[in-house]
């Protein structure tokens, strides 16, 4: 609200990546309004979404950015990146395809983002683990591997959401 903006002492720009169908949306959804859709569309172009919170007594102001992950529904790389300081590279832990692009998009983040971008690995859907293809300790070497932080979440049942967030909120400081 305008009295949180007043006091705001930050603004943080964040990007959501990876395939489509892996659950960004939703996860951007859960955290800024607690909402969850089991029949989302695929995201066409950009959307926003900002959710106000206090981390470490500093009031934020967090701006997610959300694109789609089909690249004939993308818009321009560059200025989705632009400004970022964090960035969260989502896969889904039902499709190994889904994990095997991260190396893909690490490739585009590197590219385009800032040097010092804080970026959170994660593995969504954990909810579904009867369909597991890609085990949690796969995801938490490749992170550190690549100096990422790592996450499991499920939008769906709102597991480790709100903590991937703040995570990446913390480390920017
Ligand atoms: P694009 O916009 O095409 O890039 O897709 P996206 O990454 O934004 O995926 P989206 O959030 O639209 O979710 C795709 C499908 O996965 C939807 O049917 C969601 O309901 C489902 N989904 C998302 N998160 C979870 C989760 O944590 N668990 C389960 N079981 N399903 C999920």
């Amino acid at each position: 609200d305008d009295a949180f903006d007043e006091q705001c002492d930050y603004l943080f720009k964040a990007v959501l990546i990876g395939d489509s169908g892996v659950g960004k949306t939703n996860l951007i959804s859960r955290f800024a309004k607690d909402e969850f859709r089991l029949d989302s569309k695929p995201t066409i172009g950009v959307e926003f979404a900002y959710r106000n919170i206090k981390v470490m007594e500093k009031l934020i102001k967090a701006q997610i950015w959300d694109t789609a992950g089909q690249e004939r529904f993308r818009a321009i790389t560059s200025s989705y990146y632009r400004g970022a300081l964090g960035a969260m590279l989502v896969y889904d832990i039902t499709k190994r395809a889904t994990f095997v692009n991260v190396r893909k998009w690490l490739h585009e983040l590197r590219e385009f983002g800032g040097d010092d971008m804080v970026v959170v690995l994660v593995g969504n859907k954990c909810d579904l683990v009867q369909s597991r293809e890609v085990e949690k300790e796969e995801g938490k070497g490749y992170a550190e591997t690549e100096r990422l932080c790592f996450m499991e979440t499920s939008a769906l049942q709102n597991q480790n959401v709100e903590e991937a967030f703040i995570e990446m909120i913390t480390k920017i400081h």
